[in-house]
């Protein structure tokens, strides 16, 4: 079978993933403006998702009122209004694909008005790219974030996820707090690799006591964030061994973030995200997901072929062409419409939500 490694379904926990391909997180800025998911953002979802994809990310959810990246951003804060959030997952489940969401806090490389004019991070540090300064926060409001994050992951799991992914990369709240350039606390949340790690392993504790021993929990971390002083693929993978004794199931492993721009996205072209993926994956135990720059499937079965990762995540290919997998599962590899990462979908446009010139249905 040409895909066979891809196609190979995997188990974590009592969830099995039909096969190795996942729907990248990706914040569409399609919900609602109180963060509603809309018709809009179930049609985009089911659409990937029934399209031979095994696992499918809700890209970057809010967990409070001043935590989301748009202003249309989805968010799972509020218990009393997760009717369109059941929605939502109930469409990526029934197209086949098994429902996850991303849970994320912007902290300091928030837009200002999304945080309610208070912009907050582990210590009074710039961010490197809009060289705002975040307000240190106090270890009650730490605590507060904690409950937060495993709030929304309640809200999640009841409105029918089967997994979430805390974001804990791309030079938002959680990698702000480990990373060495962005926390320069002296309590217990900074210092030492383990109190940097700190807060993502009470987010770990204090989620699991929420959901159950059975509900998969999922992080996404950076392996380079590409500033000085920033994490390394040797810290990234002992932070990971001390998240797994915190109850974590699955690791994505990213690099980059808001504060070095479109880098990110270079670096995925280049195929590094991967070759990161791969150096953390030699450190742990656990099963890592890898991504960047895959355009089409024979990418991804390399990918696991050579041991870098067990599940290989693809954003901007499947937003250009949805079918992209079933496509090149029926051997109509010719039909694909190719992203050319023209990265047209990073620049926010006038109207809220993402944009893709090769894909006028989004
Ligand atoms: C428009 C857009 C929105 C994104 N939103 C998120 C997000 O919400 N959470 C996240 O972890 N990564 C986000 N990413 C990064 C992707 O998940 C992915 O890691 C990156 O695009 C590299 O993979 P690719 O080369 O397959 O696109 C976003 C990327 C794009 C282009």
């Amino acid at each position: 079978m040409k895909y066979e490694r891809l196609l190979h379904p995997i188990t974590v926990k009592k969830t099995t993933f039909p096969n190795r391909i996942v729907f990248s997180p990706v914040q569409t800025n399609f919900a609602s403006a109180d963060g509603e998911a809309t018709e809009r953002l179930i049609r985009f979802y089911k659409r990937i998702a029934g399209n031979g994809v095994g696992l499918t990310i809700v890209g970057a959810t809010g967990i409070s009122a001043y935590s989301r990246l748009g202003d249309h951003a989805f968010c799972l804060c509020d218990k009393g209004k997760t009717g369109s959030a059941a929605k939502l997952f109930d469409a990526i489940g029934a197209a086949g694909s098994i429902p996850a969401v991303q849970l994320n806090h912007g902290g300091r490389v928030m837009k200002p008005a999304l945080a309610g004019g208070d912009l907050v991070g582990p210590s009074a540090v710039a961010s490197p790219a809009s060289k705002n300064v975040p307000r240190e926060l106090s270890i009650g409001e730490i605590e507060d974030i904690v409950g937060q994050f495993a709030h929304a992951a309640e809200i999640a799991k009841n409105a029918g996820a089967r997994m979430v992914e805390f974001h804990g990369t791309h030079s938002f709240l959680l990698n702000q707090f480990m990373s060495p350039a962005a926390n320069l606390r002296k309590d217990r949340y900074g210092g030492s690799t383990q109190n940097r790690a700190r807060i993502v392993m009470e987010v770990l504790e204090r989620t699991r006591g929420k959901v159950g021993e059975d509900f998969v929990l999922g992080l996404r971390i950076s392996a380079e964030e590409y500033v000085d002083n920033g994490m390394t693929v040797e810290e990234c993978a002992d932070m990971i061994n001390m998240f797994m004794e915190k109850g974590l199931d699955i690791v994505h492993v990213s690099a980059g973030g808001i504060d070095t721009g479109v880098r990110m996205l270079e670096e995925a072209g280049k195929g590094t995200i991967i070759r990161l993926a791969g150096e953390v994956k030699k450190r742990v135990k656990l099963p890592v997901i890898a991504v960047g720059g895959v355009l089409r499937p024979e990418q991804a079965e390399r990918a696991i072929d050579e041991g870098m990762a067990d599940m290989v995540a693809i954003g901007r290919a499947l937003i250009a062409d949805p079918e992209l997998v079933t496509k090149s599962l029926a051997g109509r590899s010719g039909d694909v419409v190719e992203c050319t990462a023209c990265l047209q979908c990073f620049v926010p446009g006038e109207k809220p939500g993402i944009r893709c010139p090769l894909n006028q249905n989004l």
